[in-house]
């Protein structure tokens, strides 16, 4: 104990001496959670302030804000290569599939970036932002707490394809969604903790429709889906049309992170196909959602190391990158 004490500790203030002499840079090539406490010490703060204030306005924007994090990592890393609008040879990942007519929060993450700009500029990068509002609207929502590691620097281009491909789908199989999650070095352990962030937020009805109608092409609703409650989702979740139509994603408390979202899951109310099947394919995933429905504290231990492993995904640091004036453009 007192040996990896003493080891963190150099660690740090070897991290700290690299963040000095460089002029944060970052060329440690790592992350971690003081990295702004000399450059910027009051920037945590801001960004709570500011999603406090958006989260106040409307509770659903803490769900939006978590969401912004996982989609930014899961393309070429946490470098905020979501947040770039298209321009020049940059298309957007706004327009991808899982992006399109769905993320939202922008105008928060612009609101917090110039809250930063003016305090200290060119200091605090949008990639940073996004990860220190994921763990603030997840706190605000009743949430697990977490230091966030930082330094992560922002991307000079986009992926769309990235977007379109990484990113699981709702209709994904269990396979290829372990798949995608494995290749940003995540494990099961992780994917099921993470996808309790489906205890807030919503969704639309073209989402998960499929579940309801014809989910295999045999003309019948899925029979994994409790058959009262996909009568009432239906509606409001019409065959066509009402493609925009909002449902929570915890019927039963969709504003507060609590581990509600395991107990509909193991109740056959998980509303994404992709939240069932974490039950129904597979009997590692199916343990761990039943460890979590029985246990809000071994859900929230578990999320909170997730959401540092996800936010660790291939950070841009040194020379690589830059740090944004404008969380949309490049420099
Ligand atoms: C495991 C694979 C996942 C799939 C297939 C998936 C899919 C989806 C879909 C389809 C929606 C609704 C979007 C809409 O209809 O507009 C959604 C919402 C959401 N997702 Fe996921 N998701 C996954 C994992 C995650 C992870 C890892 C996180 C965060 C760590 C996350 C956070 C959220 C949140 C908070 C919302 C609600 C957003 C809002 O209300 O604005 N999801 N997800
Ligand atoms: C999944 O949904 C997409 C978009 O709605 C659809 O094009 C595709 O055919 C679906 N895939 C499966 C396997 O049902
Ligand atoms: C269900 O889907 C299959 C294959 O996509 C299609 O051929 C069939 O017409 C659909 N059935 C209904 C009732 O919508």
């Amino acid at each position: 104990m007192v040996v990896s004490c003493n080891f963190f500790t150099l660690l740090l203030v070897l991290a700290f001496s690299v963040s000095l002499c460089f002029g944060n840079k970052n060329s440690g090539g790592y992350l971690f959670p003081q990295f702004y406490d000399h450059s910027c010490p009051r920037a945590q703060e801001i960004v709570r302030s500011v999603v406090a204030k958006a989260v106040a306005r409307e509770a659903r924007m803490a769900a939006s804000l978590v969401r912004l994090h996982f989609h930014d990592c899961f393309v070429q890393g946490c470098d905020a290569s979501l947040l770039l609008d298209s321009s020049g040879s940059i298309v957007s990942e706004k327009g991808s599939n899982p992006n399109k007519n769905s993320a939202r929060g922008f105008e928060v993450i612009d609101e917090i970036k110039a809250a930063l700009e003016k305090e200290c500029p060119r200091t605090v990068s949008c990639a940073d932002v996004l990860a220190l509002a994921a763990r603030d609207s997840t706190v605000l929502a009743g949430g697990p707490n977490w230091e966030v590691p930082l330094g992560r620097r922002d991307s000079l281009g986009a992926s769309l394809s990235g977007s379109n491909n990484n990113i699981p789908a709702p209709n994904n199989t269990l396979q290829t969604i372990v798949t995608k999650f494995k290749l940003q070095g995540l494990d099961i352990v992780d994917l099921v903790a993470l996808s309790g962030s489906h205890t807030i937020g919503l969704s639309r009805c073209t989402s998960f429709r499929q579940r309801l109608y014809n989910q295999t092409g045999n003309g019948l609703a899925d029979s994994s889906l409790d058959e009262a409650y996909a009568r009432q989702l239906r509606t409001r979740c019409p065959r066509s049309g009402g493609d925009n139509n909002l449902f929570p994603l915890d019927l039963v408390s969709p504003v507060k992170f609590d581990n509600y979202y395991f107990k509909n899951i193991v109740a056959s109310k998980g509303l994404l196909n992709s939240d069932q099947v974490l039950f129904t394919q597979s009997v590692g995933t199916m343990i761990l959602v039943k460890q979590y429905a029985e246990s809000n504290e071994l859900f929230f231990d578990n999320f909170a190391k997730a959401m540092v492993k996800m936010g660790n995904i291939s950070p841009h640091t040194g020379v690589n990158g830059e740090v944004r004036k404008n969380c949309r453009k490049v420099n």
